[in-house]
């Protein structure tokens, strides 16, 4: 890549964890990809997103992205793309299969050394759920699920922030209730929960438990993960974001995205086509009416990813409705 063309064309409005101060795009750069890519092709692709102005980038023990953005970060660095490690905000998660109080820092030295860092920004517990220790596979196998136990875990996060391993720790896919529970045991409290946020699972409630309590929601699958195995395209496909689409002269990814930064809701987008990460950051000098905003705010409100691979007749989770404790949408319907 030719540093010379380094080009911040788009500014990506930050917004600041209270807890620890970090400043942190609004538009995170999403790594998980389904059907998987190559190490190499992942890279290219987080290069590419690092040169087109992206600084805070989103990854996963079990997304296999971890060491490609550390080998894309580290050639950024060499390319002058960015001089140093601290411009960015580098978020990981937990993967249930090491969900419990003594692997949790075995992890995290893992996952660091994928990344070669010493620190990430933010460390996140992926599910609420243990996976029997040693499988990392996705989907899972279901009789190897079983309930976290969240004291343990969530202490042994703590020593993370503690070493400095991690300036912020946080939790993914918790319901209101889950999330309760986890503030009631913690001495230092959730900074984050990224779940799924997208026009048609907005997630009103959870917001504003979130607000209440000091944790800052952000949005994964914005545009639904259309073509994924937790995605699909109802989405990109929806009619009444089309027609705003069409009004406006813009992408439904573009209304999807312009709509969440409204809402002032940060998301995890990802894409590793160039056309369309340049076109996921055209959204800024434009704004959607108080009629269209109305228009998305009614669409029926359901889970996309509903967490359906956690779920067995005689599991931990019998349902979908018990795994997210009632939290699935006037307008779901379990396929059970
Ligand atoms: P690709 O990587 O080929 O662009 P989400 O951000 O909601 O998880 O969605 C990610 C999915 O949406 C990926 O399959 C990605 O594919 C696709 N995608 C990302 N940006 C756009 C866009 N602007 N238009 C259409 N599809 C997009």
């Amino acid at each position: 890549m030719d540093s010379s063309c380094v080009a911040t064309s788009f500014r990506i409005p930050e917004q600041v964890l209270t807890s620890s101060g970090q400043r942190m795009q609004l538009l995170g750069f999403g790594t998980a990809a389904y059907p998987l890519v190559t190490p190499q092709v992942a890279k290219q692709a987080i290069l590419q997103a690092i040169k087109l102005g992206h600084r805070h980038f989103d990854t996963a023990y079990i997304y296999g992205t971890e060491q490609p953005l550390g080998e894309a970060i580290v050639e950024a660095i060499s390319l002058g793309l960015i001089i140093s490690r601290d411009e960015l905000f580098i978020t990981t998660k937990l993967w249930c299969s090491n969900a419990y109080g003594e692997l949790v820092l075995p992890q995290l030295r893992r996952s660091l050394q994928n990344l070669k860092m010493e620190y990430v920004d933010l460390f996140l517990i992926h599910w609420p759920l243990s996976l029997k220790p040693g499988r990392y596979e996705f989907p899972v196998r279901k009789v190897e699920i079983s309930p976290m136990d969240f004291g343990s875990v969530w202490a042994a996060m703590e020593d993370c922030q503690r070493l400095g391993l991690t300036k912020s720790i946080g939790v993914s896919n918790f319901s209101c209730k889950k999330l309760a529970d986890i503030l009631a045991l913690a001495k230092i409290p959730p900074a984050v929960n990224q779940v799924e946020f997208n026009p048609l699972w907005n997630q009103k409630k959870l917001r504003e438990y979130c607000k209440a309590n000091g944790v800052l929601l952000i949005g994964y699958s914005p545009l639904g993960a259309s073509g994924t195995l937790w995605g699909s395209s109802r989405v990109l496909e929806n009619e009444v974001l089309k027609e705003i689409a069409k009004a406006k002269g813009k992408t439904v990814a573009q209304i999807c995205l312009k709509w969440a930064f409204e809402e002032g809701v940060g998301v995890i987008v990802k894409s590793f086509n160039v056309e369309r990460m340049k076109q996921n950051l055209e959204i800024l000098d434009w704004s959607l009416s108080e009629e269209e905003r109305k228009r998305i705010g009614d669409l029926p409100q359901s889970r996309g990813c509903t967490g359906e691979s956690f779920v067995s007749e005689n599991g931990t989770f019998k349902t979908i409705e018990e795994f997210w404790d009632g939290e699935v949408g006037l307008h779901f319907h379990s396929k059970k």
